[in-house]
């Protein structure tokens, strides 16, 4: 831990990023493939895509304050993905299971909403503008993100209604 300056712990916060990226990298192949609903596993497939432009978008944040990607692991988000893979690893009804995949899955959005909310912030602070543009941006997507899943969830702006489906 680097809290001797913001900006060390700009880059602490960054790398927990990164971090939390590469493993949702790995986790939303197999949320898609426990997902029964085809709008839902197109969601997590579409997010698949775009987290890997955020991964790749934080490493070049970090590489552009001449700092490594990884070395380290994001506890929070290991510990939504394992509670993740438990739902996945359930058995029951199809539609059932799509609800929990849904929550498991906002929990993993929430998590990075927050992480890049502050991380946006802290790059005002420092006078980082175009790190202020890039992570915003991927602010946004978690936010788009977030939004279509819970349309997913309660047919509300959207034609499944998961769980209204899982109550039948
Ligand atoms: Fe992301
Ligand atoms: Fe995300």
């Amino acid at each position: 831990m680097r809290l001797n300056s913001f900006e060390n712990m700009f880059i602490d916060q960054l790398n927990d990023l990164y971090s939390a990226e590469k493993q949702l990298v790995a986790a939303l192949p197999k949320l898609a493939e426990a997902a029964s609903t085809p709008q839902l596993k197109q969601a997590f497939q579409n997010h698949l895509e775009q987290t890997q432009g955020h991964m790749q978008t934080v490493e070049q944040l970090l590489t552009g304050m001449n700092e490594k990607a990884g070395g380290h692991k994001c506890k929070g988000m290991e510990g939504l993905i394992e509670e993740g893979k438990e739902v996945i690893g359930k058995r029951g009804d199809s539609k059932v299971k799509d609800a929990a995949l849904i929550a498991a899955a906002q929990k993993c959005e929430h998590y990075e909403i927050a992480g890049y909310g502050s991380a946006r912030t802290f790059a005002q602070n420092l006078g980082y503008t175009q790190a202020v543009d890039m992570l915003q941006r991927i602010l946004d997507q978690e936010g788009e993100t977030d939004k279509l899943l819970t349309a997913l969830a309660t047919g509300q702006g959207s034609p499944v209604a998961i769980n209204e489906q899982a109550t039948r």
